[in-house]
């Protein structure tokens, strides 16, 4: 039933132009999170809920999966997904801003997946930090930008905010000796981080 429906949202979204988790991605993350087996889990983004229902097939029995969207539209439709597979105990899907929940929180998490919006990714970096457990990570997705972040020069206007913030946040993470991390080229770009 989960496959199917997941099946499902992913034509949905193709159809609709809802950006969802690429599905080399996808498999890369459900063997890292089925080997980590994490108890509690945060998703900044979630849009239609799809990958926060592909992550809950892979984490602990009396595992939690906090995510959280903004768009009305989307965080409804996550929450129709996620109680169609009666999932509600395992994936707690939070309508609000990103930065404001990830300020309000304070229990420890043994994994971030971080796929809200990119150009912030550089704000939520210390409370990611502050929040993850000792040896946890954070995934981040997407941050080659369609190669616009390793390409030479200036970005073209429309996307210079996201890809300048986007180069800061991987600058950020790769000269600090608190965390380790390594950045896969898989699709649009997964980084990893390590908090030692
Ligand atoms: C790439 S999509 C998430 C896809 C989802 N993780 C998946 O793979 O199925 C990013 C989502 O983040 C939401 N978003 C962007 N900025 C946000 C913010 N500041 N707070 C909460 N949600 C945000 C967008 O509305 C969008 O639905």
């Amino acid at each position: 039933m989960t496959d199917n429906l997941l099946k499902e949202m992913r034509e949905y979204a193709a159809k609709e132009y809802v950006p969802i988790i690429r599905p080399e991605t996808e498999r890369i993350l459900c063997s890292m999170i089925e080997k980590i087996r994490p108890k509690r889990m945060l998703e900044l983004g979630a849009a239609i809920g799809y990958s926060s229902i592909s992550f809950s097939r892979y984490i602990a029995d009396d595992g939690v999966i906090i995510t959280v969207e903004r768009d009305e539209d989307r965080a409804e439709m996550a929450r129709r997904n996620i109680a169609t597979l009666g999932l509600e105990g395992k994936i707690r899907l939070i309508e609000d801003d990103a930065l404001t929940l990830l300020r309000s929180m304070d229990r420890e998490v043994d994994i971030i997946f971080l796929d809200a919006d990119k150009s912030h990714y550089i704000d939520y970096y210390e409370d990611c930090l502050r929040l993850l457990k000792k040896g946890g990570i954070i995934i981040a997705d997407n941050v080659l930008f369609a190669g616009l972040v390793e390409k030479d020069g200036e970005a073209e206007r429309k996307h210079r905010t996201i890809v300048n913030n986007l180069r800061l946040f991987l600058k950020t993470v790769e000269e600090d000796d608190r965390v380790e991390s390594e950045l896969l080229k898989v699709e649009d770009g997964v980084m990893i981080i390590r908090k030692l």
